[in-house]
């Protein structure tokens, strides 16, 4: 059964959690769903939806005093992506737009293996998501013993088409495009999200705003 996270059931939880933190999580729980803020790979749906069907968009926003990074959890880390992936670091003043997303709570075991928090790839985070209907009180995800490490064309690619399929700010996504990449041909994680996204590529004008660099 498909669950939607509303503004109103979040804002009251976000309430709750100055309180009190155990709180939270128990109220997220009894709704059903969760709230995730994506802002890597995760932004496009396609990706997102490999393993976790039931992911429904919410809201953009807007982290603030984080920055993101691109990098991998230690020194000759091989991925399926060949390069830095994203995660967010504090760093007062900057910030970091994303997605939020609304899963079922049986995606949360999904969601968690993805981010690899049992291997100790990345550590859940809650974190205040400003929206143009306020705070939201979201999950993420910060990578552990970041070791930077620049992205793949093909990751970046993701991360491009996800940010211009949510529409976030045309000045991020302008950012996004300058990010640096390993120059890397070859099979990536990229080729079978793209099998899922041909769709919105021939519908919208999304290749012209991501492939230039
Ligand atoms: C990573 O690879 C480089 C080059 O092969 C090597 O010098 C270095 O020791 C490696 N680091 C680790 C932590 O394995
Ligand atoms: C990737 O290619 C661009 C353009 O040819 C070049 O400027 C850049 O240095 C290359 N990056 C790497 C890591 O090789």
């Amino acid at each position: 059964m498909q669950c939607q996270c509303k503004y109103n059931q979040l804002l009251k939880v976000f309430v709750f959690k100055k309180q009190n933190n155990l709180l939270i999580t128990m109220l997220v729980t009894t709704v059903g769903c969760f709230l995730y803020f994506a802002f890597g790979s995760n932004l496009l749906k396609e990706r997102l939806h490999l393993a976790n069907p039931t992911a429904t968009f919410v809201s953009t926003g807007r982290l603030k005093d984080y920055k993101l990074n691109f990098g991998l959890w230690g020194e000759n880390v091989t991925t399926r992506w060949h390069g830095g992936v994203g995660t967010i670091e504090y760093s007062p003043g900057a910030e970091v737009w994303g997605v939020i997303w609304s899963l079922n709570n049986e995606d949360l075991a999904n969601l968690d293996s993805q981010e690899g928090v049992k291997d100790g790839f990345y550590t859940p985070l809650t974190v205040s998501v400003e929206t143009d209907k306020g705070p939201v009180v979201c999950r993420t995800y910060q990578m552990n013993n970041f070791y930077a490490t620049v992205a793949s064309p093909q990751y970046k690619e993701v991360v491009c088409l996800g940010a211009v399929q949510n529409n976030l700010p045309d000045e991020y996504v302008t950012r996004l495009k300058a990010v640096q990449t390993n120059n890397y041909t070859g099979p990536s994680l990229r080729d079978q999200i793209m099998k899922k996204v041909k769709k919105i590529i021939t519908t919208h004008t999304i290749p012209q705003k991501c492939n230039e660099t």
